[in-house]
């Protein structure tokens, strides 16, 4: 399959990686994930890998969607963003250098709370949609659920810090990937609407 033949689908490409078990496979999506790329490389992010059922099942029970999907699933990934802006501070003293550590500072002074938070989501949902992807090349079957109860996750997962925004479910074998289970072709806008060329 292609890179087109995946996204038309977005269904899991089988064939591919037969050679990596499902935890390998899990292993390869996390070093995947920890390389993804963010404005400033700010990284204001975690990423938490849930494979604990009890802990699943609670998850599920503050999920809006698909609930028993996160229950089936084989792993969780909760994605969540920075929401402590004065211990990020510390992160960003201690990880960035010092020329963007300026610029974060400046950005700082001439933007709100809220729309600097509303900035690191964006930066959640670029690192999401890679883990959405390479999940997809390596055989397995995502599930994207946004719809869920984030004060909840807070609890159940013990966060400090951080504010679940969105999860992925991923199933390693299934013969009811939400994508697959739909059967249909893929509904869009129309193309000429949405891809503008200027040549
Ligand atoms: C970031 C993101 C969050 C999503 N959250 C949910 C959700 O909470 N519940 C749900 O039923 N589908 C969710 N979806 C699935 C979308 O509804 C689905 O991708 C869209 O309808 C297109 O489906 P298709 O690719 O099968 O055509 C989400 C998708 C993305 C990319």
């Amino acid at each position: 399959m292609n890179q087109l033949e995946l996204n038309q689908t977005l269904q899991s490409n089988s064939k591919n990686d037969k050679s990596l078990t499902p935890d390998e496979k899990i292993e390869e999506l996390k070093r995947i994930l920890h390389l993804a790329p963010s404005s400033m490389n700010m990284q204001p992010w975690q990423f938490t890998f849930v494979k604990n059922k009890s802990v699943k099942h609670k998850l599920a029970l503050s999920s809006l969607d698909h609930a028993e999907k996160i229950n089936q699933a084989d792993v969780l990934i909760v994605f969540s963003v920075v929401e402590n802006l004065d211990s990020f501070q510390l992160v960003i003293e201690k990880e960035l250098p010092e020329g963007l550590q300026d610029l974060y500072n400046n950005i700082k002074n001439f933007t709100s709370e809220s729309d600097l938070k509303i900035w690191f989501s964006k930066q959640v949902y670029i690192a999401f949609s890679i883990a959405l992807g390479t999940a997809v090349s390596l055989g397995m079957h995502p599930t994207p659920i946004e719809n869920i109860k984030p004060e909840k996750y807070i609890e159940i997962l013990n966060m400090v810090d951080y504010k679940p925004i969105l999860t992925l479910a991923i199933n390693f074998e299934t013969e009811n990937d939400f994508f697959e289970s739909t059967n249909k072709p893929k509904t869009r806008r129309c193309f000429e609407d949405v891809i503008i060329n200027i040549n």
